[in-house]
């Protein structure tokens, strides 16, 4: 048991009391940051002449000396201590002595792990937004290739009406958009210092927040100390934001599922992101979209976690923010596994064109087509929707499709059907007339991918 403090104490903390209490099993984690806050507070505290120039130096190479010898192997983070923090200053301690128990000057573990934190989840969301890049982009590349790819669209899970590969993957384009959206939202509100905010009302010394703020690469110094030590909105914003992503992927994987089952066989995953049965030599299973699926759960958890733990906690700090890190860590973690995966999965998927043409072509999905047909020559919607609805009880009575009657057979039901009918409800008349902005026809398609491609243009991964 390694801990920074014990002078107003007579006993020995309990060891089930230290294990309930340390932290280094988990904040370990961010020792770069740990660090690299440190090393921005120390050089401050040397031109503010808090330290002398001299014990700044020294302080600053043994800490590069740390962080090598963690990176390295040589130095192993040990359990031994409390948390990351505690470990980092024994250490430095133990190197240099005395100069070294001035690292803490004018700093508490309140804002130092506040930093870390903050640190850590900025390099995070940039991650996380890489990954949501390269997502679009592989699904730009399938919406490139397939303007002409006609499927069922659906409502109800029913087919409703032909729409092209494209135009469906075109609607997760936006979703993922909008996600990136967030990231950078969340980056312009998180990304200020709490450092120098000190237990929670600052310190007597005249620390320069300014200047550690910009040497750290934030925007700016928090502006109350009570709510740099205390704020985990961020966390809160980039959970619900992460949970967000995961309610997309996981519609996404539920269509590659069921896209992927037997009975539609529209797509075929890859056998590199397949998984078989031990028992079934048949079976092909899509594991990873179901795991994508499954893991929804656990990021919703954090999130909800999170926001419980919060919502009774006084001003300022207290330990229950402790609590934090452990599942961001881990909604994080999932999550970006699950960016990587599914997109992975997705770049190598094969699409069954033969099979969603004939879905689409037999499940009346030209049943409002034929309706504006006869509304384009005069009949009014309504009747003409009851005309349709005949038919198409017809054809289900007879098992055939619409465009398989004989055009004496659907005189009976209208006279103002003419051979024209067959064009205005084939397939790609019905996809491509469909030409307003954000509607599947290939002229209207084609100008979304333009902005989309500008859009990936335009919005570089952030750095
Ligand atoms: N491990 C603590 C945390 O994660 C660090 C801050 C400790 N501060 C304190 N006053 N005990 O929140």
């Amino acid at each position: 048991m390694a801990q920074l403090w014990g002078g107003r104490f007579t006993k020995e903390t309990d060891k089930l009391v230290y294990n309930f209490n340390a932290s280094i099993s988990f904040d370990q984690k961010f020792y770069k940051q740990d660090i690299e806050g440190s090393k921005a507070h120390v050089a401050m505290l040397g031109r503010q002449n808090i330290l002398t120039k001299e014990e700044a130096e020294q302080i600053l190479e043994a800490l590069d000396g740390i962080l090598e010898d963690v990176e390295s192997g040589k130095l192993a983070i040990t359990e031994e201590y409390e948390d990351i923090h505690s470990f980092v200053e024994a250490v430095l301690i133990s190197r240099i002595g005395d100069a070294g128990k001035k690292l803490h000057t004018g700093r508490s573990r309140n804002d130092q792990v506040a930093l870390d934190m903050r640190l850590y989840t900025r390099e995070e969301i940039k991650a996380a937004d890489a990954l949501l890049q390269k997502l679009l982009q592989t699904i730009l590349e399938i919406m490139k290739s397939h303007t002409e790819t006609i499927m069922p669209g659906f409502t109800h899970l029913q087919k409703a009406q032909p729409i092209t590969l494209a135009h469906h993957m075109g609607a997760y384009f936006e979703m993922f958009k909008r996600d990136r959206q967030r990231m950078s939202d969340i980056y312009q509100r998180m990304n200020y210092c709490p450092l120098g905010s000190g237990a929670l009302a600052g310190t007597t010394y005249p620390l320069d927040r300014e200047d550690t703020a910009k040497t750290l690469g934030f925007y700016g110094p928090m502006l109350n100390s009570m709510d740099g030590v205390s704020d985990r909105d961020y966390l809160i914003e980039f959970l619900s934001a992460l949970s967000v992503v995961m309610m997309h992927l996981s519609r996404f994987s539920e269509e590659v599922i069921i896209w992927n089952s037997n009975e539609y066989g529209f797509v075929e995953i890859d056998d590199a992101y397949s998984t078989g049965s031990s028992i079934m030599p048949q079976k092909k299973n899509p594991d990873i979209a179901e795991l994508v699926r499954g893991k929804t759960g656990r990021v919703y958890g954090a999130l909800l976690s999170l926001l419980t733990t919060m919502k009774g906690i006084p001003l300022a700090y207290n330990k229950d923010m402790q609590e934090d890190k452990e599942l961001t860590f881990d909604a994080i973690d999932t999550a970006k596994g699950c960016l990587a995966l599914f997109d992975g999965m997705l770049a190598t998927m094969k699409f069954n064109k033969d099979a969603m043409r004939k879905s689409a072509s037999l499940g009346f999905t030209n049943a409002t087509d034929a309706a504006d047909y006869l509304v384009n020559h005069g009949v009014p919607f309504r009747d003409a929707h009851g005309v349709i609805g005949r038919i198409v009880l017809f054809c289900v009575e007879k098992g055939v499709a619409i465009d398989d009657m004989r055009l004496e057979e659907m005189k009976e039901f209208s006279d103002v059907f003419e051979e024209d009918i067959y064009d205005a409800i084939s397939m790609e008349t019905c996809v491509n007339k469909r030409l307003t902005v954000g509607a599947p026809g290939k002229e209207a398609m084609e100008s979304v991918i333009l902005e989309e491609e500008n859009y990936l243009r335009k919005n570089p991964v952030m750095s």
